[in-house]
């Protein structure tokens, strides 16, 4: 990240695109609800009704989010990110290189492996109840299994990377009060 120079406090706070900011916000209320909906559902009784149009909520949020990944990867690889008013020190820097990192390989990973999971078990892929998503996969239990445990361990990563996130946001606006919560607004 660079530091515009000569910037003053009267500069106003370099932002990300618009559209990667719609696409940030977007994928956030997404993603949250996809965990809540899905962490609820692991401590439903397998085959109750209520946990099946739960997972199929959680099915479509998820697939969405993939697609919606597809479109904000390739801006953000085009665009890059705004430079930075206030220099942010070396180790700030790079922890938030690299959880930036984390979550988009997560946002990539958990939709893929949930889709597997699904689509190798031979169950449904609904849309919101308005389509099927095509599954592409034959049935395999043994694929079933490991895609599962590799969502379920994802979702491990993504509640402790998505927490530190988070929370460095809100240490930066509340006790830094820097730039960096204004860049993504
Ligand atoms: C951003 C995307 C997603 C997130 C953050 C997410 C998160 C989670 C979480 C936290 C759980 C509960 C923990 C577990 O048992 O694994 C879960 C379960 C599950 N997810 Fe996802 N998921 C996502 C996408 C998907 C997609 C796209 C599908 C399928 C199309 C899917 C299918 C499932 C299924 C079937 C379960 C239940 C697994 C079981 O209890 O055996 N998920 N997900
Ligand atoms: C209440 C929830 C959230 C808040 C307050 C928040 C806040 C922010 C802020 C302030 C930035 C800009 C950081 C910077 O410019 O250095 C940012 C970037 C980012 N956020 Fe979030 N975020 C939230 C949820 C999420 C979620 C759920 C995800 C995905 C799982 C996510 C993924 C990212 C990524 C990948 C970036 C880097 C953007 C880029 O450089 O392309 N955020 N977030």
């Amino acid at each position: 990240m660079s530091t515009v120079a000569g910037a003053t406090s009267d500069t106003p706070t370099p932002r990300y695109r618009l559209s990667q900011r719609i696409l940030h916000w977007l994928m956030a209320v997404i993603i949250i609800s996809a965990l809540v909906i899905g962490l609820y559902c692991s401590y439903l009784e397998q085959g109750t009704a209520l946990r099946r149009a739960l997972l199929d909520v959680h099915k479509s949020l998820g697939m969405t989010a993939l697609v919606l990944i597809a479109i904000r990867l390739p801006l953000r690889l085009s665009f890059g990110e705004p430079a930075n008013r206030q220099p942010l020190g070396t180790l700030i820097h790079y922890a938030a290189r690299c959880t930036h990192v984390l979550l988009y390989a997560l946002m990539i990973l958990m939709p893929l492996a949930g889709y597997i999971t699904s689509a190798a078990g031979g169950h449904d892929l609904p849309w919101f109840g308005l389509f099927q998503w095509p599954d592409v996969l034959p049935l395999d239990k043994p694929l079933e299994r490991v895609a599962a445990q590799i969502h379920e361990f994802g979702a491990y990563c993504l509640y402790a990377i998505l927490g530190l996130h988070v929370l460095a946001a809100l240490w930066h606006h509340l006790f830094r009060r820097d730039d960096v919560l204004g860049r993504m607004l």
